[in-house]
């Protein structure tokens, strides 16, 4: 099997790659060095001459309070991209795996979202994974859509590296404590992609690692792990004003991964402490 890997610079398109190495599986590795998925004839030059079995999409345009005022280069990444990437996927009958968000829901829910609950994507981020989204189902029979939330990963910026960059310069840091989701470590996800390209059990996804917590509850653990001192103070979404709205519930049911027979995520507590030693 070969396996390319498109936004290997970023998080969780480099973990796919460590993945699928420590697997022993033939991994290309590519990003906007190798190909601009942006460009139709640049896509169809790069994925012709490697001709793989499997595509696993994990460049986006990932800016989500930048993207509300540049709506355009979002919307040009993110389904006009999705969409010559699995243009080509369909043409050489590959399989095809597109990461997608928590943000495709308005985030009203008080439950976790199911994989058929209505969407309402609240952000032009939102809207834009969405159409890829969309775009994937009605192009490449061939597919895994798999909605992820609150990543975090070594190769790239996050929420982590933020609290632990901040705990180290402030005694105190204000933090949401009215949304809530399940933090995500691309290691782990990485794991379960490269799972699931070896089934045939197409369809939509929601994976995160297991449990909740709200940002003021992940920030506190991270500063409790890492050893730091700083007292995290909760304040609620209307004192931390952002341009693009953030989901007050972004909690995903993991139901149909495990009726799949897919072994769902670790809790998220046991992949911020992994994820805390690696990374020291
Ligand atoms: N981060 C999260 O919390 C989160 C939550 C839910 C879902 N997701 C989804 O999960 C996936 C992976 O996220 P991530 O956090 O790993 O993303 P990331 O770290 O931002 O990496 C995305 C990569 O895509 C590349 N890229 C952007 N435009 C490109 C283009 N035109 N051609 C080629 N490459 C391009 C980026 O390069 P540059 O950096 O040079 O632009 C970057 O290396 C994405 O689909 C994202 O929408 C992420």
């Amino acid at each position: 099997m070969k396996v390319l890997v498109t936004g290997f610079a970023g998080q969780l398109g480099y973990d796919v790659a460590q993945e699928l190495a420590a697997r022993g599986i033939s991994c290309i590795a590519a990003d906007k060095g190798e190909f601009d998925l942006t460009n139709t004839e640049s896509v169809r030059g790069f994925v012709g001459a490697c001709r793989p079995d499997v595509i696993v999409h994990c460049a986006a345009y990932t800016a989500v309070d930048k993207a509300e005022e540049d709506s355009a280069a979002c919307y040009k990444v993110n389904v006009n991209g999705t969409q010559n990437l699995c243009s080509t996927a369909k043409e050489m009958q590959a399989k095809f795996v597109y990461i997608s968000t928590d943000y495709v829901f308005d985030g009203e829910k008080s439950e976790p979202y199911e994989v058929d609950d209505v969407t309402g994507p609240q952000t032009v981020y939102g809207s834009t994974k969405l159409e890829g989204e969309n775009r994937v189902r009605h192009t490449c029979p061939k597919h895994f859509i798999i909605r992820t939330a609150w990543v975090f990963g070594k190769n790239g910026n996050n929420f982590v590296k933020t609290m632990l960059r901040l705990g180290k310069e402030r005694e105190t840091l204000n933090v949401v404590c009215d949304q809530f989701g399940s933090p995500t470590y691309t290691k782990d996800l990485a794991r379960l992609i490269c799972d699931m390209i070896q089934t045939d059990k197409y369809g939509t996804y929601h994976a995160t690692n297991e449990g909740f917590c709200s940002w003021a509850d992940f920030a506190f653990e991270i500063m409790r792990k890492a050893g730091l001192s700083t007292k995290v103070v909760p304040i609620s979404s209307s004192e931390y004003p952002a341009k693009a709205k953030r989901p007050m519930n972004s909690r995903l049911s993991k139901q149909k991964l495990v009726d799949n027979g897919f072994t769902p995520l670790p809790d998220w507590q046991d992949a911020l402490e992994r994820y805390i030693k690696e990374t020291e």
